[in-house]
C-alpha cells in the first residue's frame, strides 16, 4: 500500500522573479490557495496519509501555511466569523505534513534523496509542484497507484508534449511499440536537445518508485543543467528494476509557466459559484 508521498518544495522560483525573492513560489495563490495546497489535497483524495515536503532556507511561509494559527482563529471566531474560521481550519486536513530542509539546492534527486529515512521500505509517491492535475475520474496520483498495483514496480506519469518542447522535460523511450497507457521502458533521458527527443513521452511530474531509487541517488552524478538529477538514476535503476511509464488522465497546468498558470486562475476562478458569472462576462469582454 502507498500512503506516504514527497513533494519537493526547494527550489529557487527563477521562472517567477522577483515575486519569488520573498514568497516561496510554492504560495503563488490561484485566487485565495496557494498551488501547491492543489498538490497537497491531490495527495490526501488519493489515500496518501504521510506527506513530506522538502523545503529550504526561505521557504518558512509554506510551513506557516500549513499550520494552524490559533491567534487569527481567536479572532475571527469572536468576530463571529464562522465560514472563514472553518476555511483557515480545513486546510490540509485528514494528512500529516512533515518537513525536512534541504540544505544546499543541488536538483530534484539530491532533493527526492532526503526523503530516504522518511519512506523507509515502502513504494511512495512524489508529485512536483509546478505540474497541477485535473484528475480525470482520479486525482493522476491515484491513477498512478493503480498502475503500481498492476505492475508491482516503479510508474513515471507521462504526458504527450510537442517535439518542440521535449528540452524541457524528462523524456522516454519505450521497450517495445506503445500499446495502452502503460508501457514499460528501455530508458529515459532529462532534457534532450529536440533533434535527439527519442519520443513525445514526458514525465509530467508524478512518479511512483521503490525505495530502490535511494541506492542510486546516492552516488549520482550531475547531469543536464549540472544538476543531480531524479531522471539520470531512474535509468541507472532498469539495470536492477523494471519502470513503467502510465499516461495521466486529466488536463494538466505548468505552473511555472506564466501563460498555464494564468489559464489555471481562469479555469479554477470559472468553478467558483461566488465569482464564475463576473468573471466569465470579463473573459467576454476581454476577447472581443
Ligand atoms: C523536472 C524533471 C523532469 C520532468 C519535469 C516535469 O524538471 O527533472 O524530468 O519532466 O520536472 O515538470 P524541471 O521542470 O524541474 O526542470
Amino acid at each position: 500500500m502507498i500512503k506516504k508521498a514527497v513533494i519537493p518544495a526547494a527550489g529557487y522560483g527563477t521562472r517567477f522573479l522577483p515575486i519569488t525573492k520573498a514568497l516561496p513560489k510554492e504560495l503563488l495563490p490561484i485566487i485565495d490557495h496557494p498551488t501547491i495546497e492543489y498538490i497537497v489535497n491531490e495527495a490526501i483524495e488519493s489515500g496518501i496519509t504521510d506527506i513530506l515536503l522538502i523545503v529550504s532556507s526561505n521557504k518558512n511561509a509554506i510551513i506557516d501555511y500549513f499550520d494552524y494559527n490559533l491567534e487569527l482563529e481567536t479572532i475571527l471566531l469572536s468576530k463571529n466569523k464562522l465560514e472563514e474560521y472553518g476555511i483557515i481550519r480545513n486546510i490540509a486536513q485528514g494528512v500529516n505534513i512533515h518537513y525536512i530542509r534541504q540544505r544546499e539546492q543541488l536538483g530534484l534527486g539530491h532533493a527526492v534523496l532526503q526523503a530516504e529515512a522518511f519512506i523507509g521500505n515502502d513504494p511512495f509517491a512524489i508529485l512536483l509542484g509546478d505540474d497541477m492535475y485535473v484528475g480525470k475520474d482520479k486525482p493522476a496520483i491515484r491513477q498512478m497507484m493503480d498502475a503500481y498495483n498492476e505492475v508491482h514496480t516503479n510508474v513515471l506519469g507521462t504526458i504527450e508534449v510537442d517535439y518542440k518542447d521535449t528540452y524541457k522535460y524528462g523524456i522516454c523511450i519505450p521497450k517495445g511499440k506503445k500499446e495502452g497507457k502503460l508501457t514499460e521502458l528501455k530508458g529515459v533521458v532529462e532534457k534532450p536537445k529536440v533533434e535527439d527527443a527519442p519520443s513525445r513521452s514526458a514525465i509530467g511530474g508524478r512518479y511512483v518508485l521503490t525505495p530502490t531509487i535511494f541506492k542510486y541517488l546516492k552516488n549520482q552524478t550531475r547531469g543536464a543543467g549540472n544538476e543531480i538529477q531524479l531522471t539520470d538514476a531512474i535509468l541507472r535503476m532498469m539495470d536492477e528494476e523494471k519502470v513503467y511509464s502510465y499516461d495521466i488522465e486529466g488536463k494538466r497546468y505548468d505552473v511555472g509557466n506564466k501563460v498555464d498558470y494564468i489559464e489555471a486562475i481562469l479555469d479554477f476562478g470559472l468553478q467558483k459559484p461566488e465569482i464564475k458569472e463576473e468573471l466569465q462576462k470579463l473573459i467576454n469582454k476581454k476577447s472581443k
